[in-house]
């Protein structure tokens, strides 16, 4: 009779990303980016969660694209910022890549303490326009006590389908 060898293994996900103490520690090109997705917290519009929400992408071509959450009386109906971002973007620019995105979120102008994680349909978004790219898109996530930056979309969507 043969003996069935044990062949199950526990396996890991490991994620690294870079954390910022402040906007400053940041490169050039991604203080700009951080810089506009605070700006864009201010075209919020929240009537419900009064939760205010920026974000900003770097094209290909070097041009940034703003975006902020748009809230509905019919809840389903607005959009995160993030994608509100992002479909601007390829509305604009529909040959060039999305390079980074920045996430900023508060109350009124206020950074929240702790960065601003995108939801799980903007990751998905994320990922189809990297996949598009060809190309990593890095992600960075503002908060006013740290900041937090990912190189690729699949480290906050691991096992991605399709992925670059
Ligand atoms: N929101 C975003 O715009 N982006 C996120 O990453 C998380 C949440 C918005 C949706 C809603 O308008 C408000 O923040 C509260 O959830």
């Amino acid at each position: 009779m043969k003996i069935q060898t044990q062949t199950m293994t526990q396996k890991e996900i490991r994620i690294g990303y870079t954390e910022y103490s402040s906007i400053a520690e940041m490169q050039p090109a991604d203080r700009e980016l951080a810089s506009e997705a605070i700006a864009a917290m201010n075209n919020a519009y929240a009537p419900y969660s009064h939760f205010h929400v920026g974000a900003a992408v770097r094209m290909s071509n070097s041009q940034i694209v703003r975006g902020s959450n748009q809230e509905n009386a019919a809840f389903p109906s607005g959009l995160c910022a993030e994608r509100t971002a992002m479909f601007a973007a390829a509305a604009k620019y529909p040959d060039k890549d999305m390079q980074s995105i920045a996430i900023a979120g508060g109350v009124y102008g206020r950074l929240a303490e702790q960065p601003a994680t995108p939801c799980g349909a903007c990751r998905q978004v994320m990922a189809q326009y990297q996949t598009k790219a060809g190309k990593p898109m890095s992600i960075i996530m503002i908060g006013s006590k740290k900041i937090w930056k990912f190189d690729r979309v699949d480290d906050i969507l691991p096992l991605i389908f399709d992925s670059i």
